[in-house]
């Protein structure tokens, strides 16, 4: 019986916890966005786990250029979260005011939105010096399907 209460009370916990990642437009703390959606790879501390997840302290040495934006917002982690482009801004915003970024130009809700859905950053970008070797190194031709850079 109690392992029953037990399960019952895990249950609906996940569930609001899915409903509220996918409210929609519908605004929440952006701290609560960081802890349902980033904190379980980045960590409480933002600082990751060393050779597996980057460190989100110091964000802002890739803020200075267009590419370097673009690549925080075009991250798999950031890029599919599935919440609204407004949430996204608040909550990368509220990450690198929080995680010892003091200077940087705020990110708006259409810098965001246009980011998600444009094309990815360009060919000398770091997230294409990331992805080119995968590419390269695949056999099958889905490459240009998946949106990876040419
Ligand atoms: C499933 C684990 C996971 C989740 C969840 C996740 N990330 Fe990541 N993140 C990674 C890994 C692994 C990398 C490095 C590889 C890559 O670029 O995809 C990364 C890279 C990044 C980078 C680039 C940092 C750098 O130094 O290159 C940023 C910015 C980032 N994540 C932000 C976020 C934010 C904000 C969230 C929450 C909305 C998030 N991530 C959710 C695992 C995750």
């Amino acid at each position: 019986m109690t392992r029953a209460v037990t399960f019952a009370a895990a249950a609906s916990t996940c569930w609001i916890a899915a409903a509220l990642a996918y409210a929609g437009d519908a605004m929440v703390p952006p701290a609560q966005d960081y802890m349902l959606n980033c904190r379980g790879c980045h960590g409480a501390d933002a600082r990751g786990a060393p050779g597996h997840v980057p460190s989100l302290v110091g964000l802002d040495r890739f803020l200075a250029t267009p590419q370097g934006r673009a690549y925080v917002v075009q991250v798999p982690g950031v890029a599919h979260v599935g919440i609204s482009d407004a949430r996204v801004a608040a909550l990368l915003n509220w990450t690198l005011e929080s995680f010892g970024n003091c200077r940087f130009e705020a990110y708006t809700e259409e810098e965001v939105a246009g980011l998600r859905r444009g094309p990815s950053v360009s060919d000398d970008s770091v997230a294409a010096r990331l992805v080119r070797p995968v590419v390269a190194n695949s056999s099958c031709s889905t490459a240009e399907a998946v949106g990876a850079p040419h």
